[in-house]
């Protein structure tokens, strides 16, 4: 599919929550894992049309904190699925200067995935065109209460006083820190829930949900979820009048 030159004001940040691969496989009475593995081929071709369209951040919910709790067969194949895709993609990433990160506790991810990844972040680190985040064993309520010890280790050494901290300092201490907020988080699969995803960052993103099951979750879909946000009019909880206003004092 052509990209279309209609679009003009792109989000620079796009957030997916991933959902539906397992009710995919149902559908066609295939096993759960079958999902994810075609739930990966989508993973490849959105990140392939963002970086087409110039999308600078793309944060893709891979495996959540709560994932963990899953059976084992499922995480280990998920896991699998990740250390495959890593080295599949390397290539890819270093011809598109797509540079990796990834957020969450990734200590817990098993050792080969935490090696490919650390591998994959460091090879890729210099690439400037795009940023592919991957959130993986990742909870935001975790990454807020972990920034808070952060900063009250920051207060009792004496580096900073607490009347000090302000939403920007809390940010910085976050998975994301240097990462502008995203513009458009996607939730695919027709669930209205945020699931413990970039709770502080998503406060004034806009939402788009689609009954589309991921595996389907085709270039169209994808397009029309920013078609969609084109429409969207973003006030930052201020009045239209005075939102234009500050975007023209801006020069934005
Ligand atoms: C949710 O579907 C999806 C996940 C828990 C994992 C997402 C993983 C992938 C798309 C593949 C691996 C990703 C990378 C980057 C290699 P679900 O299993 O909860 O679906 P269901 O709600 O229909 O059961």
């Amino acid at each position: 599919m052509l990209i279309s030159s209609e679009l003009t004001k792109l989000p620079a940040h796009v957030a997916i929550i991933m959902d539906g691969n397992g009710r995919w496989a149902r559908k066609r009475g295939l096993p759960r894992i079958m999902g994810h593995r075609a739930g990966v081929k989508t993973v490849r071709s959105t990140v392939r049309c963002a970086r087409e369209l110039g999308i600078s951040v793309m944060t893709l919910y891979a495996f959540s904190q709560e994932n963990w709790g899953r059976p084992p067969d499922e995480v280990g194949a998920l896991m699998d699925l990740l250390v495959e895709y890593l080295r599949q993609e390397l290539d890819e990433m270093l011809g598109n200067r797509i540079s990796l990160r990834a957020i969450g506790d990734l200590q817990r991810l098993p050792e080969e995935a935490r090696l490919v990844l650390k591998e994959t972040i460091e090879r890729t680190a210099g690439n400037s065109e795009m940023i592919l985040n991957l959130a993986l064993s990742y909870g935001g309520r975790s990454e807020l209460a972990r920034a808070a010890r952060r900063l009250a280790e920051e207060c009792l050494k004496g580096r900073l006083r607490p009347e000090e901290i302000d939403e920007d300092v809390l940010a910085d201490r976050l998975y994301t820190s240097g990462l502008p907020d995203p513009d458009l988080l996607i939730r695919t699969s027709g669930e209205y829930r945020l699931s413990n995803f970039l709770l502080f960052q998503a406060a004034y993103s806009e939402l788009y949900i689609t009954p589309v099951l991921w595996p389907d979750f085709s270039r169209e879909e994808f397009m029309k979820a920013l078609e969609e946000y084109q429409k969207r009019e973003r006030r930052f909880g201020l009045i239209s009048q005075q939102h234009l206003s500050s975007c023209t004092a801006r020069g934005s």
